[in-house]
């Protein structure tokens, strides 16, 4: 390559460089962060709710329209009652925490109802996270707490009756302030 071309070049590649003014302004460009989301797309993530129940939407729904939902959106990995396929066991019976292997399925294991509600709304199913009414949440919810026997299959749960369902190991763990 001649002197000239070379020149030529890295004139070019200079000119190249010089056409993108935008990221020379650092108001701008730096730090890259994005544009503000609009209210409407803050209330579609802002679905958290709080193990006494905060956050619960209106619906409702009880065990019997649970299975129907289970057998649809669940059985194919969790089994045809929870148990017994590739995914985690969804419906066990309680061990003591001491046990070698303790159970720790929802039932024996997680201390609050409301986080069920909050796991499948925000996680399921994990194809389509977020296609779930409400009222089939809160279905689904209780169909999982009634496999576990922890409220009656005719029970319907909703805001108010879902965040008093007390779980049977509500008061097994120790609260720990950690530094
Ligand atoms: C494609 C397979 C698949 C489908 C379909 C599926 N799950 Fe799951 N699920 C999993 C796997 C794998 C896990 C364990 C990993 C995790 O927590 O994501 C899990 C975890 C869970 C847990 C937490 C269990 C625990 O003890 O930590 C719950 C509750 C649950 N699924 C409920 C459901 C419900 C209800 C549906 C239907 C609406 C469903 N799943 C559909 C694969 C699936």
């Amino acid at each position: 390559m001649s002197m000239r071309s070379a020149a030529r070049l890295f004139m070019s590649g200079a000119s190249l460089l010089v056409s993108f003014p935008s990221h020379a302004d650092p108001a701008s460009s730096a730090p890259y962060l994005g544009k503000p989301l609009s209210a409407a797309e803050i209330t579609q993530w802002d679905i958290s709710v709080f193990p006494d129940g905060r956050g619960l939407p209106a619906g409702r729904g009880t065990a019997k329209d649970g299975k129907a939902l289970f057998a649809t959106h669940c059985e194919q990995c969790h089994g045809p009652a929870g148990r017994g396929a590739t995914a985690e066991e969804l419906v066990g019976e309680p061990t003591p925490p001491t046990a070698e292997n303790p159970n720790k399925s929802i039932g024996p294991y997680w201390p609050h109802a409301t986080t069920i509600f909050d796991f499948l709304r925000r996680s399921k199913p994990p194809e389509k996270p977020g296609s779930l009414t409400a009222d089939q949440i809160y279905a689904l919810t209780a169909y999982l707490l009634a496999a576990n026997k922890v409220i009656d299959e005719t029970a319907e749960m909703n805001a108010q009756s879902l965040a008093k369902v007390k779980m049977p190991n509500r008061d097994g763990f120790i609260r720990i302030d950690a530094p």
